[in-house]
């Protein structure tokens, strides 16, 4: 714990620093790059939303500015979630009325969030107009974000996939419970074979303890790598507790309400472990992510 708190402290320090330089470049040329990164599953209802506000948040402690994008249809969005009512949703960035961000929302501890709303509906049938407009917007959160978020469906629509396929790492959450496994397998095995070549990691969500973590990681490990030729990483685990139901009643991410809580301990250091990969990677921003979505779309839809 004593170096988890050490490599906070050096962090945030590292942000601050950061931030006065870039508050001084009156030139507005920004060195910073986004990193996309999805957070998927195979099946509904395995933690993604939760995970992916509470792991916004904790990277936003650390410092990072972080733009969270709901691109679920499902019903439980983060606006239901964090008790917010977004004015603006994608759909008005879709129809030419609004630039990407004019429609963010301000969400805890400085987190934008980006709702899909009935937005999402039109991306399932984007045409080059739309793809146009999209991408042009997308790109200008390479100057405001480190981390953009897309909290995704469980069944994806070929935009939504192709946005999974594009992001620079995508997060598969899975419990324990065979139904999940198989699902999150058929996931990847989806992934896979729409072009997707980027990093998956894994967080097991719901578990008993460490061991019920590896065990459940090393099963989809194994088949991954046999079946399908693919690695998956693992990013980490939560446990099954009674704190994120307490937390979504509250309409308070529980990383908030309960900061030292074991679940809050264990998102930060997935935040930590994501935060340390950025430095050793070349990730070219969100123009790369854009780049690599084009070309999933002429592919998909030609
Ligand atoms: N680690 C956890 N322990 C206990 N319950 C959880 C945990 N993570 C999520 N849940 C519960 O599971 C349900 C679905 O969570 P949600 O984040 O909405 O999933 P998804 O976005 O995948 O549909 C919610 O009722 C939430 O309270
Ligand atoms: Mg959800």
């Amino acid at each position: 714990m004593r170096d988890q708190a050490e490599r906070l402290r050096q962090i945030i320090l590292h942000n601050k620093t950061r931030d006065t330089k870039t508050n001084l470049d009156n030139t507005s040329q920004l060195i910073n790059k986004s990193k996309v990164l999805s957070v998927t599953s195979g099946k509904g209802g395995v933690g993604k939303t939760n995970f992916a506000i509470n792991l916004s948040i904790s990277l936003s402690k650390l410092g990072y500015k972080v733009v969270v994008f709901d691109a679920d249809i499902g019903l439980a969005n983060i606006d239901v979630i964090l008790g917010i009512i977004p004015k603006y949703t994608i759909a008005d960035v879709l129809d030419g009325s609004k630039n990407i961000l004019d429609i963010m929302t301000e969400g805890p501890n400085g987190i934008k969030i980006i709702a899909g709303g009935s937005g999402i509906k039109s991306l399932v049938n984007l045409d080059s107009q739309k793809l146009d407009i999209l991408t042009r917007q997308l790109q200008q959160l390479d100057n405001y974000a480190d981390y953009i978020i897309i909290d995704t469906g469980a069944g994806l629509s070929n935009t939504v996939l192709n946005f999974v396929n594009s992001s620079d790492e995508v997060i598969l959450i899975t419990t324990p419970e065979p139904t999940s496994l198989t699902d999150v397998y058929a996931m990847i095995k989806t992934l896979r074979t729409n072009g997707g070549h980027n990093k998956l990691s894994v967080v097991i969500n719901k578990v008993e303890n460490s061991d019920e973590a590896d065990e459940v990681f090393n099963r989809l490990s194994r088949v991954s790598h046999k079946f399908l030729n693919t690695t998956i990483e693992k990013l980490g685990f939560v446990n099954d507790s009674k704190l994120v139901m307490q937390s979504v009643k509250n309409q308070d991410p529980f990383i908030l309400l309960y900061p030292n809580s074991s679940i809050s301990k264990k998102i930060n250091s997935i935040a930590l472990k994501i935060s340390g990969n950025q430095d050793t990677e070349d990730d070219g921003g969100i123009g790369n992510f854009v780049k690599r979505f084009r070309s999933l779309f002429s592919k998909g839809d030609t």
